[in-house]
C-alpha cells in the first residue's frame, strides 16, 4: 500500500512487530462506516463519479458482510483493519478500490474509527451499568426495613439501613455513568479531513463527513485531530474508577458473605468450591471484581505513558492506544452483568444484621438526648464516654448500665435514659436529606428508580 518507494520486503520479526491486525480488526465496522461516508464526501467534492461512489459502497458492504459473517479472509500483508478492507475492497471491486484514500490518511482514518466505535462502546456500557442499577435499588427495595451495623474504619459505628448502604453503590455507578457521557460527548468529534496531518488538499466536506458519521462537530486543528487520544484517555479512566468503586462492593460482600458476618449469603450460581475443602463456597466473583480493578487502572496508566512525551501529531506509539481500550471493555463486559446477577440473587440474612447490632452503637444518641436537655455536645460526649467505660468495666451492657451508675456521671441522666436503646428510634432520628432515616431511605429508593426509568 506505500511499497513504492520501498526495495525490500519487511523484516519478518518487525512485520510482526508492526502489523495490528490481530486486534484492530475490530473497528471494521467503525472503519466501514467511516469509508462509506468518505465515499459519499469524494463524490460530493466531484473526485469521484456517482457510479464509482456506489460501486464503493457496495462493494464496502461486502467487504462488512463478510466480518459480520466471521468469513473474512486477512492475507499475510494485512498490516491492519484499514489496509485489510481496501486490499478486499480492491478484489471485490477492481482498480476503482484506489480512489477511497484520495486525500485520507490512515492518521485520520483511524482517529475516526476509534472516536466511532468509543461512542458504540459507551452506549453498552451506559446499559450495562444501568442494569446494575436496576439490581442495586430493586434489592434496596425489596429490604427496606433491614437494619444493618453501619462500620466506620471497619468498627461498629451506629446502626443503617440495609438498603442505604446498598445504594451507596448506586450513586457511584450513577457518577460513572455520567462521566462516560461527559466522555461521548468530548468524543463526539470529526477528525475525518485532517488527513495525514496538514488537512485535506482536495476540498472534502469535513461538516458534511461529520453529519454523516453523528459527530457533533469537527476537530479544530489537524496536527491535534491525528493524535488526540484524550478521548479514550477519558474512557479508561471512567472504566477505572468504574473498576475501582466495584471493587469496592466486592470487598463489603466477601466481608459480608463470611461466617464471621453472616450478613448475607451469595446464590450458588455466583460462587465457586474449592478442589479440596469439600466445605468451602468461596465469593470468587466478588474477588474478581476486586482484582479486576487492577487490570483496569493498568489499562489506563499504559495508555498515559505511551502518550507522555509523544512529539505533536501521529506516531506510531499511537497503535498502542487500542489494546488497552478492547481490554478494558471487555473486563467490564464480563464483570457489569456478573455483578449485577449477584446482587439480584443476594440473600439477605436480616436476622444475622440485627444479631450484629449492639447498644454501644448508640452511644452518639446517647449523647444526643444530653444535648437535648441542653448539654454542650462536647460535654454530652465525655459523659457517654465514660458510661461505656463503666459499662465495660461492670460487664454489662451500655443499656443495662444501672440509672445510679448513670447519675454519678452525670446528673442530666434521667430515668428515661434507657429510652435512647432502640435501634428503629435511631434510625427514625436521622430523616434528614441523604440520611438513614426510614423515609429518607423511602425518597432515596424513589430517585433511584426514576433515573433506571429514565434510560
Ligand atoms: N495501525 C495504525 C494505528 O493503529 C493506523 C495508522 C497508521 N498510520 C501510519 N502513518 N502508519 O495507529
Amino acid at each position: 500500500m506505500w511499497g513504492g518507494r520501498f526495495s525490500k520486503q519487511l523484516d519478518d520479526a518487525f512485520a510482526r512487530l508492526n502489523a495490528s491486525f490481530g486486534f484492530d480488526w475490530r473497528l471494521y465496522a467503525a472503519d466501514i462506516r467511516g469509508s462509506i461516508a468518505y465515499a459519499k464526501a469524494l463524490a460530493r467534492s466531484g473526485m469521484i463519479t456517482e457510479a464509482e461512489r456506489e460501486t464503493l459502497i457496495a462493494g464496502l458492504e461486502r467487504v462488512r458482510a463478510e466480518f459480520d459473517a466471521g468469513t473474512f479472509e486477512a492475507k499475510p500483508n494485512d498490516e491492519d483493519i484499514h489496509t485489510a478492507v481496501e486490499r478486499r475492497l480492491g478484489e471485490l471491486v477492481g482498480a476503482v478500490a484506489g480512489k477511497l484514500h484520495t486525500g485520507r490518511s490512515r492518521n485520520d482514518q483511524v482517529a475516526t474509527d476509534a472516536r466511532l466505535f468509543v461512542r458504540d462502546a459507551i452506549r453498552r456500557l451506559q446499559f450495562a451499568l444501568r442494569e446494575l442499577q436496576r439490581a442495586l435499588v430493586e434489592k434496596a427495595d425489596a429490604h427496606r426495613d433491614v437494619l444493618l451495623p453501619g462500620y466506620t474504619h471497619l468498627q461498629r459505628a451506629q446502626p443503617v439501613l440495609f438498603a442505604h448502604w446498598l445504594l451507596t453503590y448506586f450513586w457511584m455507578i450513577e457518577r460513572d455513568y455520567t462521566r462516560l457521557a461527559d466522555c461521548a460527548a468530548r468524543a463526539s468529534v470529526s477528525p475525518l479531513g485532517a488527513g495525514a496531518l496538514a488537512g485535506n488538499a482536495l476540498g472534502i466536506d469535513r461538516e458534511f463527513l461529520a453529519r454523516e458519521l453523528g459527530f457533533a462537530r469537527v476537530s479544530e486543528n489537524s496536527l491535534d485531530a491525528v493524535s488526540d487520544r484524550d478521548f479514550i484517555a477519558e474512557l479508561l479512566f471512567a472504566a477505572a474508577l468504574l473498576g475501582v468503586h466495584l471493587s469496592r462492593l466486592g470487598e463489603d460482600l466477601v466481608l459480608y458473605s463470611s461466617a464471621e458476618f453472616g450478613f448475607v449469603t451469595l446464590d450458588d450460581a455466583y460462587a465457586t468450591g474449592s478442589s479440596l475443602m469439600p466445605q468451602k463456597k468461596n465469593p470468587d466473583g466478588m474477588e474478581l471484581a476486586r482484582g479486576k480493578a487492577g487490570r483496569l487502572i493498568g489499562d489506563l496508566t499504559t495508555l498515559l505513558v505511551v502518550l507522555k512525551g509523544l512529539p505533536s501529531s501521529y506516531d506510531k506509539d499511537l497503535q498502542e492506544d487500542k489494546e488497552p481500550l478492547f481490554d478494558a471493555l471487555d473486563t467490564l463486559e464480563l464483570l457489569l452483568p456478573a455483578t449485577a446477577g449477584a446482587i439480584r440473587t443476594l440473600r439477605v440474612n436480616a436476622d444475622t444484621m440485627r444479631a450484629a447490632l449492639d447498644t454501644p452503637m448508640l452511644a452518639t444518641d446517647l449523647a444526643d438526648y444530653l444535648v437535648r436537655r441542653g448539654m454542650p455536645f462536647r460535654e454530652a460526649h465525655r459523659h457517654v464516654g465514660a458510661a461505656v467505660k463503666l459499662a465495660e468495666a461492670r460487664g454489662v451492657a451500655l443499656a443495662d448500665l444501672p440509672l445510679a451508675d448513670y447519675q454519678t456521671i452525670a446528673p442530666e441522666f434521667g430515668a428515661d435514659v434507657r429510652v435512647v436503646f432502640d435501634f428503629a428510634k435511631a434510625l427514625a432520628a436521622r430523616e434528614v436529606i441523604g440520611g438513614t432515616g426510614p423515609n429518607a431511605v423511602r425518597a432515596q429508593i424513589a430517585r433511584a428508580q426514576e433515573i433506571v426509568r429514565r434510560a
